[in-house]
């Protein structure tokens, strides 16, 4: 059954999904930036950046976990011809994902609505878990990290990139600052993400730290939505307006990011080839 917190996300991105792609793009994570390149573009090289840490090859199949509007399926599928699902909580995401997807890849993307804490999957099928910026929001992450063990093939492996608590001192702040825009009370460091992987039975491969990419990216977010704040407080529904004080928080984010109190990783996880 969906807690309170996942019926609240659910509705949060149908609503504002659109908002999103206005001030970020269709791809909510960070980027990966080499020099001041157009966020979508490195949005995108992100993607590539995971696919390798992976290994991602033509027969992977993946299940991606959040897949919000599809923009790594679609990558996924065309770079590598491997095969995907996308799961989100937002059945609107899912449907904005699914009319995304192109002619000759509807054989290779697939698309269910549902949450990580509950996978509708009874067998360890995939190669790959692609969790991208979703597992922040779970409330219940030992119940996730169970949940992506179960589904897992044997010697399967996670990429994971989310955003983090940089430091424990910090976290009221971060709370009060990021977590207030996606309504998330509780953030787990980079290591505790660690310990829960190997507390699930899940063999810790890699861990990136991604930070000043996170930090680039609330910048180039921020200079748009002050650029464009008046179109943009249009689109908002009633409901959320409260959250556009101080630009959504993403100038005092960038802060939180440049002083490593809020941090970006990328993980690395393998289920055992003999579990
Ligand atoms: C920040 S967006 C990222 C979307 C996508 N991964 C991307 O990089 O563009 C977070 C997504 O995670 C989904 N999500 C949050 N909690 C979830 C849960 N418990 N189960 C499945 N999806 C969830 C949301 O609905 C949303 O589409």
């Amino acid at each position: 059954m969906p807690n309170e917190t996942e019926n609240w996300t659910r509705e949060y991105y149908d609503d504002f999904g659109d908002v999103y792609e206005t001030v970020w793009n269709e791809q909510v994570h960070t980027g990966k930036f080499e020099n001041n390149e157009d966020l979508k573009i490195a949005t995108e090289r992100m993607n590539s950046f995971l696919a390798d840490l992976v290994e991602v090859k033509p027969e992977s199949e993946i299940l991606n976990i959040g897949s919000g509007r599809g923009g790594a399926d679609r990558f996924l599928a065309q770079k590598y011809s491997a095969r995907i699902i996308g799961l989100d909580l937002s059945q609107k995401q899912i449907n904005l994902a699914r009319q995304r997807i192109p002619e000759n890849e509807s054989h290779n993307i697939n698309y269910v609505q549902g949450s990580m804490t509950s996978l509708p999957f009874s067998k360890s099928n995939f190669d790959i878990l692609w969790i991208q910026e979703s597992f922040f929001h779970c409330t219940d992450k030992t119940q996730a990290m169970a949940e992506f063990k179960r589904v897992l093939k044997p010697g399967g492996k996670i990429i994971m990139e989310d955003t983090v608590l940089g430091s424990k001192e910090a976290e009221l702040e971060v709370v009060e600052v990021f977590g207030k825009r996606v309504n998330v009370s509780k953030l787990l460091t980079a290591e505790e993400y660690e310990t829960l992987a190997k507390q699930t039975g899940l063999v810790p491969i890699k861990k990136l730290d991604l930070t000043k990419n996170l930090e680039k990216t609330y910048q180039t977010i921020a200079e748009h939505i002050k650029k464009n704040f008046q179109e943009i407080r249009t689109k908002i529904p009633q409901k959320y307006q409260e959250k556009l004080v101080s630009y959504f928080g993403f100038p005092e984010s960038e802060r939180l990011a440049r002083e490593g109190k809020l941090a970006c990783y990328a993980f690395v996880f393998q289920k055992p080839a003999n579990s």
